[in-house]
């Protein structure tokens, strides 16, 4: 197995608001602060993907990265209001949230094992990273 990682980097621009209906409207503002604000705000992501190394097959393993990201995350929350995508029904469109939606999405397209890691750039100051939920105890998610 190759210990050798790449990152590629993919970038789009969303709207969203914080705000989850389970909360009052104080209680959301307490919470969310100005991300509260009922007409949302945009940010320009940059989301950072790590793979696993594939020796010898290092081109053709970044092309069929770039066509699954561009296919699942790209061109699904490019231009769009995160809070009205299925996926952020039930859920508030916070980095967290967010980052772990996209390792979920990008997962199951990527040959098992390969995917080590996902981060997101939402602001100059935020970075959400995840890693998939059985890393610490050895197994690999997905
Ligand atoms: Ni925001």
């Amino acid at each position: 197995m190759s210990h050798v990682s790449v990152t590629r980097r993919y970038r789009f621009c969303a709207a969203h608001r914080l705000h989850t209906d389970h909360l009052t409207a104080e209680e959301n503002w307490a919470a969310f602060g100005k991300c509260n604000n009922p007409n949302g705000h945009g940010h320009n992501y940059v989301v950072l993907v790590t793979v696993a190394g594939d020796a010898g097959r290092e081109a053709r393993q970044l092309e069929e990265l770039d066509r699954v990201a561009e296919d699942t995350i790209v061109r699904r929350f490019d231009h769009h209001d995160m809070n009205l995508d299925p996926a952020f029904a039930d859920m508030t469109t916070t980095g967290e949230n967010l980052v772990k939606l996209i390792w979920d999405l990008l997962v199951v397209r990527l040959p098992a094992g390969r995917l080590l890691k996902v981060g997101v750039i939402e602001t100059r100051d935020n970075y959400f990273e995840f890693a998939g939920a059985g890393q610490l105890i050895g197994g690999s998610h997905g």
